[in-house]
């Protein structure tokens, strides 16, 4: 009996396999550079991967302990803007209303292929649990000295979120985009097991962010293109914003204006008080410092991401109620824009 059933699904699956192919020489549909991101909701988990060639479907299989569900996705085509006009294709699937607190494991690809066998754990659900966040900007292809710490941390399960503030690979597109090919490999080994949240840098302007905003894709990317956005995690609320759409004004001011507006309504909502009784922590991430102590150029008071530009409209209106540090600006913008007198957050506003 046993060996009848063992045999009847050595059938099925033989004959799944010959239904699905659809007889195209596919050489370079090998799946490569996955990673994960959060969606919209923390229980919603963005795989993103590269292939070289069209595999004509995106699917994710994913499971508990063994891979019985399965997701579909997108993908598009992403040309470099290099000499070669290098081309690839982005493939995109959302797995959604994943169980809290919950060991998945998963693998992505199609017909052609499949990549290696991933896993990564969903966080609790509500916001009573301390959140371990790995933060950092500026690293390379080269010289990536954290780098074999960060993959080996990853994988042993401690952090919740990832958030790389910035500058990737030096650069992306450098080389045709080769070096950005090889640094999506080298970070898959921590960004296929822990949702990897990223902002662009300076080093991400070339082709108006081109690589950044194909190869990443953050909550709500299909409207914003990962260039900003906002999550929760637990006790926090995360934003994430482009400070370089102040400085690269010849991609034009549309973005810069949207942004800015939709910063406004975001941190409104975030502010209510039913959520910040709930989230009490807005965290935000942007590449270029908005305050500091330090005389150093880019930590001056008159760097556009802390001014503005008030010339358009995009610029802080009060100025005068800023704190001077690193860390908590954004308590100065919730309340500048909430138009409160007392400090947002305690804690940071002592600083
Ligand atoms: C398949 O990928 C290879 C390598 O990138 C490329 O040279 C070739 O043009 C692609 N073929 C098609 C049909 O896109
Ligand atoms: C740059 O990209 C943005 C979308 O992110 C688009 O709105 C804008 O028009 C582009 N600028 C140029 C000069 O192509
Ligand atoms: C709380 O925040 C979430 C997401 O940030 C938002 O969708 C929701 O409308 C907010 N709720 C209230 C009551 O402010």
């Amino acid at each position: 009996m046993k060996f009848l059933i063992q045999l009847l699904l050595v059938i099925n699956v033989t004959t799944s396999l010959i239904k699905a192919n659809p007889g195209y020489d596919c050489q370079y549909c090998q799946p490569e550079q996955v990673h994960i991101a959060f969606g919209t909701k923390p229980n919603d988990i963005i795989v993103t991967w590269t292939t070289f060639n069209n595999t004509h479907e995106s699917r994710v299989q994913y499971g508990l302990g063994e891979m019985n569900l399965e997701a579909v996705g997108t993908r598009h085509r992403f040309t470099d803007g290099g000499q070669l006009h290098r081309h690839m294709w982005i493939h995109r699937v959302t797995l959604q209303d994943l169980k809290f607190d919950t060991k998945y494991e998963y693998h992505a690809g199609s017909v052609y292929g499949w990549s290696e066998l991933f896993s990564f754990k969903t966080p609790p659900e509500g916001d009573k649990w301390v959140l371990r966040a790995a933060i950092y900007g500026d690293m390379g292809n080269k010289n990536a000295h954290s780098l074999s710490y960060l993959q080996d941390e990853a994988q042993r399960g401690h952090f919740d979120v990832i958030l790389h503030v910035g500058d990737f690979a030096y650069d992306m597109d450098t080389d045709n985009a080769l070096v950005g090919d090889e640094f999506m490999r080298q970070i898959q080994p921590l960004a296929a097991s822990v949702p990897y949240m990223t902002c662009p840098g300076n080093h991400e302007a070339a082709y108006n962010f081109s690589n950044y905003r194909n190869r990443f894709s953050m909550p709500n990317h299909e409207r914003w293109e990962s260039m900003f956005y906002s999550f929760d995690l637990g006790p926090v609320h995360f934003v994430s914003i482009s400070t370089e759409y102040y400085y690269f004004l010849e991609f034009g001011l549309k973005m810069l204006s949207e942004q800015f507006e939709w910063l406004q309504r975001d941190l409104s909502e975030a502010n209510k008080p039913e959520n910040r009784s709930l989230r009490p922590w807005v965290i935000a991430m942007g590449h270029r410092p908005m305050y500091c102590s330090s005389p150093r150029r880019a930590c001056d008071n008159s760097v556009p991401q802390r001014k503005g530009i008030p010339f358009f409209g995009f610029g802080a209106n009060d100025p005068g109620s800023y704190y001077t540090a690193t860390g908590p600006w954004f308590a100065a913008i919730l309340r500048t824009i909430a138009g409160t007198t007392s400090c947002p957050i305690a804690s940071a506003c002592r600083l």
